[in-house]
């Protein structure tokens, strides 16, 4: 089933730069963006905040009433708000990275999230970034990417990016935490991290996020004029 404006999804594990790369394809072709990970992160945060244990069962509450919204800011940066405070950094450290890896794995809380994430497919069109936007979310999305790194290069960029931040990080224990995490999003039993079987399989270890782009974007005017 086709959606009633173009979708690419893009999925893919921690660190594979799938963020980076849908929010710059998103602003090429003037799109709407979809960060299904800060929706999972949310959850982890606000679930924290109410005091929840991780990963209880309270959590598919959280999700189905959050009060969520996503911005802009001045130099182009992603905001996102929970209850009209701003935790766009918040929501990117380690420690919220597992509780939202904890929640991903309630089938309630993804049942919970389903329709807030479809809400994004708007004129003129959307980039999706996840683990199943090509297999659960959007199965008809006009492209699919399967974007992928190996280990080292995910844990060593996300070593750099929290670096950046000014964040306190240790490549070793981010290594391990990526590992878990990836183990955890691969083996659940609701919306795995798969690859659809009509993705594109595109391998980042050894690419600049600008040569990522490129490609998505020469594969996005073939795909979207086809329909
Ligand atoms: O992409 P990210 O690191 O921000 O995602 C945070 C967690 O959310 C990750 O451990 C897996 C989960 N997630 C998911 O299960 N499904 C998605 N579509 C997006 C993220």
């Amino acid at each position: 089933m086709s959606e009633a404006y173009p979708v690419i999804a893009i999925d893919g594990p921690s660190g594979s730069g799938k963020g980076t790369v849908a929010r710059r394809v998103a602003h090429s072709l003037g799109f709407h963006w979809l960060d299904s990970g800060a929706l999972y992160r949310l959850v982890g945060l606000a679930g924290a905040q109410a005091g929840l244990a991780p990963g209880a069962p309270q959590h598919a509450q959280v999700a189905a009433t959050m009060a969520i919204r996503f911005g802009v800011g001045a130099k182009g940066q992603e905001q996102v708000f929970l209850a009209d405070r701003e935790v766009s950094e918040q929501i990117r450290t380690e420690e919220v990275g597992n509780l939202a890896s904890q929640v991903a794995s309630d089938p309630q809380v993804r049942a919970a999230l389903t329709e807030r994430q479809r809400a994004f497919v708007q004129s003129p069109g959307l980039v999706a970034d996840g683990r199943d936007m090509g297999t659960v979310l959007f199965p008809g999305a006009q492209l699919k990417i399967f974007l992928t790194a190996s280990a080292e290069a995910r844990a060593l960029r996300r070593y750099n990016q929290l670096k950046d931040k000014g964040l306190d990080v240790n490549l070793v224990g981010l290594s391990q935490e990526i590992a878990e995490r990836d183990e955890r999003d691969a083996t659940r039993a609701v919306a795995p991290l798969v690859a659809a079987a009509d993705a594109i399989s595109i391998d980042s270890t050894t690419l600049t996020a600008e040569e990522v782009i490129t490609r998505v974007l020469t594969l996005a005017r073939t795909h979207l004029t086809d329909r």
